[in-house]
C-alpha cells in the first residue's frame, strides 16, 4: 500500500508539473523570447515521453482503468461572472446546484471501473456555495481509489460548517484558491491556516481565450490539429457524462453543442455492462478529437492571452 502510495504521489507531481511547464512556455511567447520556447518545447517533448513512459507502469495497467484526473462541477452557481470562464458559467441564465443523488450513483460506476484516480478537482461554479459538498467529499474519501481531492474555490467564501471544516483537515484534501485580483482572499487563507487546512494559493498570470461558442466549420483535419496541441487534460463529469474537457461538458449541459454520444461515456446507460463502460472508459481517452473543439480555439493560433477573471457588465 505504502509503495502504490509513492507511486501516486509521483504521478500527482507530474501532473502538477505538466501544467507548470505550459505556463513557462505561455510565458517565453509572452517575452517574445524565442530560443527559449524552442528549448521549453524540446523539454516539455521530453517530459511528455517520461509521462508516457511512467504510464506504463504496471501499476497503471492492471487490466481496469487507469485515470489521473476528473473534475466534478457541483453547481452553476458563482459569486463572480467572468467574461471568458473556461467552464462557461457565464452562459447559465439560471444556474443551479447538480443534483448529488446523480452524482453519486454515476461516481459510483465510474469508481467501480477505473483501478484508481490520481486526483480529482471539485468545482463549479463556486463549489463552497453547495452544502453538498459534504456528502461528495465523504464518497471520495471512502472510495479508497481517490489519492487526492482538490476543491478549487475564487477565494470569496470562507467556510463555516462545522462537518466540512472537519472534513477538510483531511491529509487528501486540498483547496485551492485561485488566485483573483478582484478578490481578496485573505480571510479564507487565514482561516485555512488556522484551522490547519492544506492549501495552495494558485497565481494565475493570465488567462487563455477559448473564444466564444459558436460553430467554427472547421474539417476533421484541423480538429485533429487542434486536438493534439491542446493541452487539455480535465475531463469533467457532468449529468452521469464522462467528457474529455468541460467546454464539451458544460456546452453540452447548454444544449450549445449538440449531443454527440461519442465524445463521452453516459455512465447511466443501464443496459451498458461493467465491463463494457471500462472499455468505453479506456476508448474515451483515446480520441483523437471532439465535437466541441468546433465550438473553441484552444490549440489554435486564435487562442491568446487574456487578463485573469475580468468580470462582465451587468
Ligand atoms: C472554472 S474555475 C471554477 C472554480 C472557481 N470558481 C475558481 O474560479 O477558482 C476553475 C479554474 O479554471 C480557471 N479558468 C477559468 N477560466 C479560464 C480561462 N479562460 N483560461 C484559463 N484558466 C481558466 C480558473 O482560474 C480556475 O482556477
Ligand atoms: S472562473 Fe470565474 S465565473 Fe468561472 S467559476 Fe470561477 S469564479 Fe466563477
Ligand atoms: S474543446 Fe477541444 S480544443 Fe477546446 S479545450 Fe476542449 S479538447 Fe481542447
Amino acid at each position: 500500500m505504502r509503495s502504490k502510495n509513492i507511486f501516486y504521489k509521483i504521478a500527482y507531481k507530474l501532473h502538477k508539473m505538466g501544467f507548470y511547464f505550459c505556463s513557462i512556455k505561455f510565458y517565453a511567447e509572452d517575452q517574445h523570447n524565442y530560443t527559449n520556447i524552442k528549448f521549453i518545447n524540446f523539454f516539455i517533448y521530453i517530459f511528455n515521453f517520461i509521462i508516457g513512459m511512467w504510464k506504463k507502469f504496471p501499476i497503471f495497467l492492471t487490466n481496469s482503468n487507469y485515470y489521473e484526473y476528473l473534475e466534478i462541477p457541483i453547481t452553476t452557481a458563482c459569486t463572480l461572472k467572468c467574461k471568458n470562464c473556461s467552464n462557461l458559467m457565464p452562459y447559465y441564465k439560471k444556474p443551479c446546484h447538480m443534483n448529488m443523488d446523480q452524482i453519486e450513483k454515476s461516481l459510483n460506476i465510474f469508481l467501480t471501473c477505473i483501478q484508481n484516480i490520481v486526483y480529482i478537482r471539485i468545482l463549479g461554479g463556486e463549489p463552497l456555495l453547495n452544502q453538498n459538498i459534504i456528502r461528495l467529499i465523504n464518497i471520495l474519501l471512502n472510495s479508497g481509489k481517490v489519492q487526492r481531492v482538490e476543491i478549487v474555490t475564487n477565494g470569496t467564501i470562507v467556510p463555516r460548517n462545522k462537518e466540512l471544516i472537519r472534513l477538510l483537515k483531511n491529509p487528501k484534501i486540498i483547496v485551492s484558491i485561485s488566485d483573483y485580483k478582484i478578490v481578496n482572499n485573505k480571510k479564507l487563507q487565514d482561516f485555512l491556516k488556522k484551522n490547519n487546512i492544506k492549501f495552495e494559493v494558485n497565481k494565475i498570470k493570465y488567462w487563455m481565450d477559448y473564444g466564444n461558442m459558436n460553430y467554427r466549420g472547421k474539417t476533421i483535419k484541423e480538429l485533429k490539429k487542434q486536438f493534439r496541441k491542446c493541452s487539455s487534460v480535465c475531463k469533467s463529469l457532468i449529468n452521469g457524462q464522462v467528457h474529455l474537457c468541460p467546454r464539451s461538458s458544460h456546452g453540452t449541459d447548454l444544449n450549445i453543442i449538440k449531443d454527440n454520444q461519442d465524445d463521452y461515456v453516459n455512465l447511466q446507460d443501464e443496459n451498458v455492462s461493467i465491463d463494457e463502460m471500462k472499455l468505453k472508459l479506456r476508448t474515451l481517452l483515446k480520441k483523437d478529437y471532439i465535437k466541441a473543439c468546433n465550438f473553441c480555439d484552444y490549440g489554435t493560433k486564435k487562442c491568446k492571452k487574456i487578463p485573469v477573471a475580468v468580470q462582465m457588465k451587468k
